[in-house]
C-alpha cells in the first residue's frame, strides 16, 4: 500500500494543506455527508460511461465494477452517518469537480480521454486525502477511511489506463493541463468545505 500511495503522491501536484485538515476534523459530520455524496456521484458517473461508450468492453468492465465498489463505499458511509444520529441531506456541490470537467474537450475520442484523467485526478485526491486524515480520526473511521485507500488506488490506475487506452499512447500533456487546474483547486481559499474543497479560512 505504501508504493500506491507514493505513486498518487508523485502524480499530484500537491498534498492537502493542514488548513483542510483541521477544517475536516472541525466538521466531522458534514464530511460524512459530503463524502456520502462523492461516492454516489462516482457510482453515477460509471454508470453513465456505461452508457455512452457500449462499445468499449474494457471500460464497461472497470465501470460496471467500479460502480459496484462505490455503492458499496455509499453503504459504509451512511451507515456510519446513521449509527452517529448524523441526518444526510442535500448539500451544494464542491467547486471540484465541476472545476475539473471545465477543461474537458467536446468531442470524442478527446472527451473520454479527458473524462478519464479528471476521473483519475479525483480519485487520486480522495486516497491521498483519506490517507492524510487518517493519522487524526477516532478509531472507527480511521479503519474505514484506511479500507478504503486501497479501492481508491485501484480506480485510479484504472482511470488512467482507460485514458492511455482511448488516447492511443501516453496523456502526460492532459494530466499536466488537468493538474495545474487541480492545483488551484486544492490550494486556493474555498467558501465552503467539503471533501475536495480547498482550504476555509
Ligand atoms: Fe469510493
Ligand atoms: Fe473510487
Amino acid at each position: 500500500m505504501a508504493q500506491a500511495l507514493q505513486e498518487i503522491h508523485d502524480f499530484l501536484p500537491c498534498a492537502t494543506p493542514q488548513q483542510w485538515i483541521d477544517n475536516a476534523l472541525a466538521n466531522q459530520d458534514l464530511m460524512l455527508i459530503d463524502h456520502a455524496h462523492c461516492e454516489k456521484k462516482a457510482a453515477s458517473t460509471a454508470l453513465s460511461l456505461m452508457y455512452r461508450y457500449v462499445d468499449n468492453s474494457d471500460l464497461l468492465n472497470k465501470m460496471s465494477r467500479l460502480a459496484r465498489e462505490e455503492l458499496r463505499h455509499f453503504e459504509q458511509v451512511l451507515a456510519i452517518i446513521d449509527k452517529r444520529g448524523v441526518s444526510y441531506c442535500h448539500l451544494t456541490p464542491a467547486r471540484y469537480a465541476a472545476g475539473l470537467r471545465a477543461g474537458v474537450r467536446t468531442d470524442d475520442p478527446g472527451r473520454l480521454v479527458d473524462v478519464m484523467v479528471v476521473g483519475a485526478i479525483i480519485e487520486a485526491r480522495s486516497c491521498e486525502r483519506f490517507a492524510a486524515l487518517t493519522p487524526f480520526l477516532d478509531e472507527e473511521l480511521a479503519e474505514f477511511y484506511s479500507s478504503l485507500l486501497k479501492s481508491e488506488a485501484r480506480h485510479y490506475r484504472d482511470y488512467l489506463a482507460l485514458a492511455e487506452q482511448a488516447n492511443g499512447g501516453p496523456v502526460d500533456e492532459r494530466v499536466a493541463e488537468f493538474i495545474a487546474t487541480e492545483k488551484q483547486l486544492i490550494l486556493e481559499p474555498d467558501s465552503e468545505f467539503r471533501f475536495h474543497s480547498g482550504p476555509v479560512a
